[in-house]
């Protein structure tokens, strides 16, 4: 047998939501292993840092503003990328919003159209354009940074549960019909991550307390536990993997 391969070298690999959290240490990690990693969020500024600490690495990485809830933005997005790379191998749907915090009942249609233009919106349209281009070059690999709470709604988080349930299905859908392009789709769904986006569990200890109690590990993930997942998923370790969905909430799914 031969040794299992997680190299990523001449690997073109856009990640969403590079600028900080997980997608931060999805993208050091994939640099890590040899891809050339094109850096996405809103913000250029925060995303430069990212790309210099991957630089100070020995990695390979490139900034690309993009707001994924925006159509035209992705377009834009890869209309670069062809032209600069003319391929695509991975791409990392990342990026996502929970711009409310309350019952269901009270969510108005801003909550709704922009939970759902980042969340559902931009990974499906994300996914069209990567897979137009992976089809080109014999294929590529995909993962839809999903949540538990796709599979388990949390309190005051049914609008960004709801899209997040809906990032598994486009996964095992998309899954179902790229794969005959060789391109494998996969979802990812951590736990309680210690980032910006979980800040208010965070830094508030009676609640952090409540969440930590529901976790059989007894503690919050750091970004970089999340990301070991995704090397395996994108590398040619995981060539008989696609549709799945992969947790890593320290059991508290379990
Ligand atoms: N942290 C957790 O406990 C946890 C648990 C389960 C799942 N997740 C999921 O993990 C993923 C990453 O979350 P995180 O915790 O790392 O969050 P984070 O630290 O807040 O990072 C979010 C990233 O998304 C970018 N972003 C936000 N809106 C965007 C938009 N419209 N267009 C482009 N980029 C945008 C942000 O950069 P800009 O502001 O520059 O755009 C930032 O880079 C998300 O899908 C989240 O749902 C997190």
């Amino acid at each position: 047998m031969e040794k299992i391969n997680f190299n990523l070298d001449n690997k073109i690999a856009l990640v969403t939501g590079a600028s900080r959290g997980i997608g931060e240490a999805i993208a050091i990690t994939l640099a890590d292993y040899g891809a050339h990693c094109i850096l996405v969020s809103r913000k250029a500024d925060a995303l430069e840092g990212v790309a210099s600490k991957i630089a100070s690495r020995g990695g390979k990485a490139e900034v690309m503003a993009c707001h994924v809830g925006d159509i035209k933005q992705i377009e834009g997005l890869f209309a670069k990328i062809k032209e600069r790379h003319g391929r695509l191998d991975i791409l990392i749907n990342n990026a996502a919003t929970n711009p409310y915090f309350g019952e269901m009942i009270g969510a108005d249609e801003g909550v709704w159209n922009k939970t759902f233009d980042v969340n559902l919106k931009g990974p499906f349209f994300m996914i069209q354009q990567a897979a137009k281009l992976m089809e080109t070059t014999g294929g590529g690999s995909i993962v839809n940074v999903s949540s538990v709470n796709g599979v388990k709604p949390a309190p005051f988080q049914g609008v960004y549960s709801i899209t997040k349930a809906g990032l598994i299905s486009m996964t095992q859908a998309f899954a179902k019909e790229l794969a005959g392009k060789k391109i494998r789709v996969n979802a990812l769904l951590p736990g309680l991550v210690a980032t910006h986006f979980s800040k208010a569990i965070m830094d508030n200890e009676a609640i952090h307390d409540i969440a930590v109690k529901m976790i059989p590990l007894n503690r919050h993930a750091e970004p970089r536990e999340i990301a070991g997942v995704v090397l395996y998923l994108v590398s040619d370790a995981a060539s008989f993997t696609t549709g799945a969905s992969f947790v890593v909430d320290g059991g508290a799914l379990a």
